[in-house]
């Protein structure tokens, strides 16, 4: 389960002084697939970031499974990243020299596990999004949806517990995002994994278990 308790995150504090996130309490079962919607500018992808430990709160509280967020430190953050989170983003943030194998084992060679072990995974969650024939192939030979399963499948290698995804269809075409979205929950499903999915689209928030309004840095009620 997530909880977080009266968050509030502000961006330059002192300075220009932005109000991310503002007094936010929210709890999340395991499990489930959340949906996050909400005007540019309300703070969904600071909410993400500071659930996935990509960023620090100013203050408040976040519990993810038996870790205090607010209470780890620098080293610590990135390790939990590493071990439990699984990012997926808008733009696929696939490198471009690497292959499509060679993408999704990169999670767990920076996690220093052994070529050997990771490759029959990564190939065997390729083989699941149906791009066994693409694994070679690298991200400016692939097309749009295909990359995006590469990055599913990237995000998914290390089994992490919590999938984090903002905008994940918000660069393909209607059809091929239902695709993704359909492809996400399955794997949801098989991996029980929690996810918690940044959208525009009302059609794509569906998918989820529930959906959450951001306003101003608030849940809208
Ligand atoms: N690094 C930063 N420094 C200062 N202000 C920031 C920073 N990142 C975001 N902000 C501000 O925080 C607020 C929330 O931004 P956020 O990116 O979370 O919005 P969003 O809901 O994801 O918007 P969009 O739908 O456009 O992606 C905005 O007013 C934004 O200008
Ligand atoms: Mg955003």
């Amino acid at each position: 389960m997530i909880e977080l308790k009266n968050v509030t995150k502000i961006y330059d504090p002192g300075g220009k002084e932005v109000r991310a996130i503002q007094n936010l309490s929210l709890q999340i079962q395991s499990g489930q697939f959340v949906s996050i919607m909400g005007p540019s500018g309300s703070g969904k992808s600071t909410l993400l970031h500071l659930i996935g430990a990509l960023d620090r709160l100013t203050s408040g509280e976040i519990f993810i499974q038996n870790q205090e967020l607010h209470k780890l430190n620098d080293n610590e953050l990135s390790l939990f990243r590493r071990r439990h989170v699984g990012f997926i983003f808008q733009s696929f943030n696939l490198l471009p020299t690497l292959t499509a194998l060679e993408n999704v084992t990169l999670p767990l060679l920076l996690d220093g596990k052994s070529l050997s072990s990771i490759i029959p995974k990564a190939e065997a969650l390729l083989e699941k999004v149906r791009l066994n024939t693409r694994k070679n192939h690298r991200p400016d030979e692939l097309s749009g949806g295909e990359m995006q399963r590469v990055a599913i499948c990237r995000a998914l290698v290390h089994d992490p517990t919590l999938i984090l995804a903002d905008e994940p269809t918000g660069n393909l075409d209607s059809k091929t995002g239902g695709e993704i979205l359909q492809l996400l929950q399955t794997l949801q499903k098989d991996q029980r994994c929690t996810v918690v999915m940044v959208t525009h689209d009302e059609r794509a928030a569906r998918y989820g278990d529930r959906i959450i309004q951001l306003r101003d840095g608030q849940l809208e009620v």
